[in-house]
């Protein structure tokens, strides 16, 4: 007889662990089914995001960012170095190390919550009267069931047509954080998050990098004063960024590659590159799901379809995460997991997708909350804009980084934040402060009004709140 639970869920990214173990402290019978292998042949839980995403990616952003210290900053405080070097596969099994300690930490938290852990593949064989059937496919196989299913089973890179991945030349996130040398030009398909945050990765470290985008516009999500900002700080770093390309045909041989594009101007153009990194987006994965079995409904881009409680088609069967509709990131994928868990026990789990932040961890780092200001424009809602440079911040010039600023958008009647762009150092933490406020629904004058430390870089937020009314006590 099928071993029987409570709770399977499929998939061990940031989505289905976290769904895993709140089932689990909920006081659920749960398994969860991830099939990802580590080199030997192990499991490796934590999807995409631990082994080749936010976490790899951060580690290598952390190594290149120091070497560029090193290499450009350390002289201004009058600390010397000479012949300074970078060895890639010191960095590269850094990086290995720090997944490694992410993977076995989920696995502790899985024995820790009680969870039952399956490593291998997990499809749907049939609706049964115990709830769902589900085959692993493993190093053993097993027949499971279960009365909720929650699908967690994530994304995979969107290849250019007519030329696949092969991680050597043409690579996909995974080959990208792993190029065993630093390529002395790398091209970049896709000026993303991923384009943007790997391509600052070999640029720092030598390469010479060129970004080819299909949009006229700089990353076009990001509010338009603060993408300006940051465009002009790449570039200034180097970074060849070129605007409403047309990428056609990809030349890949041993000596490397030649992409035909169309610029802006419709001229026909030639980039030759030891690599290309392509990131132009990804896609939901159901591979191997055996969904229609059961009959889930996908949409025609490969879609789990959910409602807002993130319910599929078919009844106790819940999706979350990158497989599911909005914007693919690993926080968001957690808080539904969460928020399904919770549902699941007859409570109210709720993610306001609102006040989800988004942080692009480039140098100068982007990130931001809610809406941008050609978003407010563009809905004719009356707004009040501040903002505050950090050239102007003491704890910025102590560091030496000055690039960016923060901005506040309000209601222009009744104050209430409605937006916080920041771009500039540690933008990723500092944007923390901007959620909790605009979770509790703050005003612009309640940031003005709260004390900030001094120095910190935390004083550009107060003072961009208190820029909305005009009153900045620093600028
Ligand atoms: P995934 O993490 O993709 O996990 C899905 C898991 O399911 C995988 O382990 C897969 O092997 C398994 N699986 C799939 N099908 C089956 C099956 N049938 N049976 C068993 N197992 C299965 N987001 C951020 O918020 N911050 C960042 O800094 C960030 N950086 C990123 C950097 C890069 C380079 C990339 C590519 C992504 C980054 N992301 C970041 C996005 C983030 O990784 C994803 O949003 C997140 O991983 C989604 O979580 P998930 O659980 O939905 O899916
Ligand atoms: P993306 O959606 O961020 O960017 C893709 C870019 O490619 C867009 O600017 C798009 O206009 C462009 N593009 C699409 N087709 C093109 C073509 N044929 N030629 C030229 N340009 C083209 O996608 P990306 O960078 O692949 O990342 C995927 C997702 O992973 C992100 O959207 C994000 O959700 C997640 N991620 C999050 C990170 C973070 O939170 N820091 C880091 C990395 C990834």
């Amino acid at each position: 007889m099928a071993k029987q639970f409570d709770v399977i869920v499929i998939g061990g990214g940031p989505g289905g662990y976290v769904a895993a173990i709140r089932a689990a402290q909920l006081g659920f019978n749960t398994a969860c089914i991830d099939e990802w292998k580590n080199d030997k042949g192990g499991p490796a839980l934590g999807g995409t995001c631990t082994n080749i995403g936010c976490i790899p990616s951060k580690a290598l952003l952390q190594s290149s960012e120091h070497f560029e210290h090193a290499g450009h900053s350390f002289a201004d405080h009058g600390i010397g170095l000479s012949d300074l070097s970078i060895d890639v596969a010191k960095m590269l099994g850094r990086k290995s190390t720090v997944v490694k300690q992410n993977n076995d930490g989920i696995l502790y938290l899985f024995k820790k919550n009680k969870v039952t852990f399956f490593h291998g593949r997990g499809s749907f064989v049939k609706a049964s009267d115990a709830g769902y059937e589900i085959k692993v496919t493993g190093a053993t196989d097993e027949s499971i069931s279960g009365k909720h299913i929650i699908l967690a089973t994530g994304s995979n890179p969107r290849a250019l047509p007519g030329a696949p991945f092969d991680e050597e030349n043409i690579l996909s996130n995974d080959g990208a954080l792993r190029i065993p040398a630093v390529p002395k030009t790398l091209g970049l398909i896709g000026s993303g998050v991923i384009g943007l945050e790997m391509g600052s990765v070999w640029r720092r470290l030598g390469s010479q990098v060129t970004v080819l985008e299909a949009l006229p516009t700089f990353l076009g999500a990001v509010d338009e004063q603060i993408a300006k900002e940051a465009q002009k700080a790449f570039v200034k770093q180097g970074l060849k960024i070129e605007l409403g390309v047309k990428v056609g045909e990809v030349k890949s041989d041993k000596k490397g590659l030649s992409i035909a594009y169309t610029n802006a101007k419709g001229e026909a153009q030639t980039l030759v590159v030891d690599k290309l990194i392509v990131s132009i987006g990804r896609i939901p994965n159901t591979i191997g799901l055996n969904h229609e079995a059961v009959g889930l409904k996908l949409d025609e881009r490969g879609t789990i379809v959910v409602d807002d409680d993130c319910k599929t088609n078919l009844p106790n069967v819940w999706a979350v995460g990158d497989v599911v509709r909005g914007p693919m990131l690993a926080h968001k994928a957690e808080e539904e997991a969460v928020a399904v868990a919770e549902r699941i026990a007859g409570q109210h789990g709720h993610v306001n997708f609102n006040t989800v932040p988004w942080v692009i961890y480039t140098s100068p780092e982007i990130a931001w909350v809610g809406q941008t200001e050609q978003q407010l424009k563009a809905a004719g809602r009356a707004y009040k804009a501040g903002t505050f440079p950090f050239m102007a911040n003491g704890r910025a010039r102590a560091l030496g980084d000055t690039t960016g600023m923060v901005k506040f958008l309000a209601d222009a009647k009744s104050d209430e934040i409605l937006g916080v762009h920041i771009v500039g150092p540690y933008a990723s933490e500092l944007i923390s402060e901007a959620v909790v406020a605009m979770e509790f629904r703050a005003s612009a004058e309640d940031i003005a009004r709260i004390c900030h430390a001094h120095p910190s870089l935390s004083e550009a937020t107060k003072e961009a709140a208190l820029a909305v009314d005009k009153r900045t006590l620093n600028f």
